[in-house]
């Protein structure tokens, strides 16, 4: 990933990013950091890029055309997304580190004396964005810190791909304490529970602190945590129709959008998909049990009452502008959303494997792939998801069977945590490496104590017959993925 810094004090981003983590990155070539000095492009004899404002006031501001012609050279008039470090921006958050991290430029603009003139960030920044709520003497401390908190996301920045994803404001809550050598320190005892090796009280151990250090730091955060685990645990009790959306919420992934009236909106803002679900008994003159069988949804087509509306329209204006993929486990809902523009991908069954015991895995040579793989995995799976597979690749998603030494099939995670991707070349087909690849990715995700999941598309004998072998429940309900159609 490339960030391009534009400030008046290049050095200052240099040494701030050299060291450490960040220095090591950019050495390795995992990140590209481009420096630029704003003062080299301003037109002024003296190297001046500021001025008195208009209207008065204390202080200079920095001109537009050294910042906007500093802008151009960097973007070659790409539309890059711009940030403007600002304490009038709206709030860095871990969310918008993640945001970022999707990006493969991106450009921070920093501020110096009182600000910039505004016609200039009118036509190149596309964020405002504050680190916080107090005011710095410059935006690059700020844009520093955006750039650690976005790169340390980027696959090979930290060592442990891992630890990226178990920390502070993972899933909302703070982290836990930790501890190292020597056991006793200053009469201090490291907690029994972490010198037990019990791998399940540790962890429940460390669960306990968390939620008792976000109650007492971060009653904000504690509070959207609370709503989270109540939906969850009510979703829970009917688990097979709803592990798509409770592994959203404990994976971190998802967020509640919509939780009251018996309306259920989880959005996965990673993976534009919003999931939606109706429990209301009664809406709009009818109960949602009628409108669920096939005879009611025949009539749902025909106007309902007089305002031929079902009472359930707003809900869909409840769904982010961004969302590319709507899943949904509700026939009048996918009417409601193909009324708004969505297309049907394909209609599934949702399977889950609810055991906590590691599935045998028969086949002994599977690995995790890497870049090394693209080239087989868009051969079998498709060139036109060729970015995709490669970000699979790189969150360590990608699984692979070799056979004498040779790639033969793969599996993987879909970016919202579904089982997929399973396919085997013809010539190794009926030697369980199917059952084994799948067992492989089960057991990777146990490890990590989710629950794994799956959509296999209705008519795909195989593969059903293959998730309840491996001793997979299946949903009652039928799944829809929709798809938002592109405008044209
Ligand atoms: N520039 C000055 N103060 C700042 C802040 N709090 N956040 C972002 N940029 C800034």
């Amino acid at each position: 990933m490339i960030f391009h810094v534009l400030t008046l004090f290049p050095h200052m981003i240099r040494q701030g990013l050299g060291d450490s983590i960040m220095g090591k990155a950019i050495d390795r070539g995992v990140i590209t950091l481009d420096v630029v000095d704003i003062r080299t492009y301003t037109q002024e004899r003296h190297g001046q890029v500021d001025d008195y404002p208009y209207g008065g006031g204390a202080g200079m501001l920095m001109q537009a055309q050294p910042v906007y012609d500093a802008h151009r050279a960097v973007t070659g008039g790409k539309a890059l997304r711009t940030v403007y470090v600002t304490p009038q921006g709206k709030p860095f958050t871990q969310k918008y580190a993640r945001e970022f991290a999707r990006e493969e430029e991106l450009v921070f603009l920093c501020g110096h004396y009182e600000g910039i003139d505004e016609r200039v960030l009118e036509e190149v920044v596309t964020d405002r964005i504050s680190i916080g709520d107090y005011v710095l003497s410059g935006g690059e401390l700020a844009a520093m810190v955006m750039i650690d908190a976005t790169a340390r996301l980027l696959p090979g920045v930290l060592g442990n791909s891992l630890s990226a994803q178990e920390e502070s404001f993972h899933n909302d809550l703070l982290e836990y304490p930790q501890y190292t050598r020597p056991p006793v320190w200053h009469g201090r005892s490291v907690p029994q529970v972490l010198l037990s090796g019990d791998h399940r009280k540790v962890e429940a151990w460390r669960l306990e602190q968390s939620v008792l250090r976000t109650r007492l730091a971060r009653p904000d955060l504690y509070e959207r945590y609370l709503r989270k685990q109540q939906l969850i645990c009510r979703l829970s009790g009917d688990k097979r129709n709803h592990i798509h959306m409770t592994e959203s919420l404990k994976r971190g992934l998802g967020e509640i959008l919509a939780d009251q009236d018996g309306e259920i909106l989880v959005y996965d803002r990673d993976n534009r998909i919003c999931m939606l679900e109706l429990q209301c008994t009664q809406h709009g003159g009818r109960t949602l049990a009628a409108l669920e069988t096939e005879a009611a949804c025949d009539r749902i087509k025909e106007p309902a009452g007089e305002s031929g509306s079902t009472g359930w329209e707003h809900l869909t204006g409840k769904i982010p502008e961004e969302t590319e993929w709507c899943l949904v486990n509700q026939e009048p809902l996918v009417e409601l959303l193909q009324k708004e523009g969505y297309r049907i991908f394909n209609q599934c069954s949702q399977f889950l494997y609810t055991l906590k015991e590691p599935l045998p895995v028969g086949h002994r040579d599977i690995r995790l792939l890497t870049m090394e793989h693209i080239e087989y995995l868009c051969t079998h799976y498709g060139e036109e998801h060729r970015s995709y597979l490669q970000e699979r690749i790189e969150s360590g998603s990608m699984y692979g069977a070799f056979v004498e030494g040779v790639l033969r099939g793969f599996v993987g995670l879909h970016g919202e945590g579904s089982i997929g991707f399973l396919y085997v070349e013809e010539c190794c087909r009926r030697q369980g490496l199917a059952g084994s690849l799948e067992a492989y990715c089960v057991n990777r995700q146990l490890e990590r104590g989710w629950i794994p999941y799956g959509h296999v598309v209705q008519g795909n004998v195989a593969s059903q017959v293959l998730q309840e072998k491996l001793g997979f429940y299946k949903a009652g309900k039928t799944f829809w993925w929709l798809e938002k159609k592109p405008c044209n």
